[in-house]
């Protein structure tokens, strides 16, 4: 059975909502579980009507919930790898005569970069998952495109890095070795291998499970994330066909909603599917919210 649990699909799908009430199930089941949001706009606190942030935020004996913020990941990244870097940037410029601020400021720019902030966060997520504290993590991502780069970002960063192997042996003849201090080749590899356990972490741990609508154009993009996940080799682990409307009257409606409900079959025959009605009853409360999950994680095989 996984521990981490991926939540993912298409803008407005209703990620949030849905992973708060698998969240809450699994809590109320005496699950020890940690609701994390790594949407930079997150609403986890909007569902659960209290205030969340990036701390580790009690919401009750058994669920913790956390929006991790940009100014955590850079935080986190300058405490992780800023003296790697600072020895780096220490051989290449007169980085010693740097006063503090600007030291600090530079090491933050730096750790803005892209492929950086978003490897510190995975890197974050793996170190959670790792921790004994939980027993299931629920993951409510950012929409679709954002969390596909996420995932890619690992291989992409170690091609990038190995790509400058030369550049680093290079440097490392020529700036004087300093005993206690290790080489740029050195760090770079470490850095490397960090990526590849990464990757290979939430291939081998991650269950992706995809939001999506009876709709045509939520359809295509659901297709196109699911098929990417699988490109990537990714345990896509069930699906979730949210907003349905029951008792519609209008025909033409009726008749899109059904031929997307089929789509969404035929792409998830192999998987398992929750369906859930378009319903203020469904979200509206966390009580009712707690419902609605326990249906997810019974029909989903989550818990
Ligand atoms: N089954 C449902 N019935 C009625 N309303 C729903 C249902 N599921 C979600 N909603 C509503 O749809 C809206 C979007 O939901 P949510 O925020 O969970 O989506 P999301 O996929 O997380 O969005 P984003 O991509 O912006 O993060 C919210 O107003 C939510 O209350
Ligand atoms: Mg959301």
């Amino acid at each position: 059975m996984a521990k981490l649990f991926l939540i993912c699909g298409k803008g407005g799908v209703g990620k949030t909502t849905n992973a708060s009430a698998v969240a809450l199930a699994l809590a109320s089941k005496g699950e020890k579980t940690l609701l994390l949001s790594t949407d930079f706009t997150p609403a986890i606190g909007d569902v659960m009507e209290t205030d969340i942030g990036s701390e580790f935020t009690k919401i009750n004996d058994y669920l913790t919930a956390m929006e991790i913020d940009r100014k955590t990941i850079t935080e986190r990244w300058i405490s992780k790898f800023g003296p790697d870097f600072h020895q780096i940037l220490s051989r290449l410029v007169d980085i010693e005569n740097l006063d503090r601020e600007s030291e600090n400021s530079l090491l933050e720019y730096i750790s803005s970069a892209p492929s950086l902030r978003e490897e510190t966060m995975l890197d974050f997520i793996v170190e959670l998952s790792e921790n004994e504290n939980y027993d299931k993590i629920i993951w409510d991502s950012a929409p679709a495109g954002e969390t596909l780069n996420l995932l890619n970002m690992p291989s992409l960063l170690k091609k990038h890095l190995k790509s400058g192997t030369k550049i680093y042996d290079s440097l490392d003849k020529l700036t004087k070795f300093r005993s206690g201090r290790k080489s740029i080749s050195k760090i770079i590899d470490e850095w490397a291998e960090l990526s590849d356990y990464i990757s290979r972490y939430i291939k081998e741990n991650a269950a992706f499970i995809i939001v999506t609508n009876p709709e045509r154009v939520v359809y295509s993009r659901t297709k196109d994330i699911y098929h990417t996940l699988i490109d990537y080799r990714m345990n896509v682990h069930g699906c979730i066909i949210n907003k349905i409307f029951r008792n519609i009257s209008d025909k033409t409606f009726k008749k899109q909603q059904d031929k997307a409900l089929k789509d969404l079959y035929n792409l998830f025959h192999k998987l398992p599917v929750a369906e859930l009605e378009h319903s203020i009853h469904n979200v509206n409360t966390r009580q009712n919210l707690e419902k609605t999950g326990q249906k997810l994680i019974k029909k989903l095989q989550i818990s």
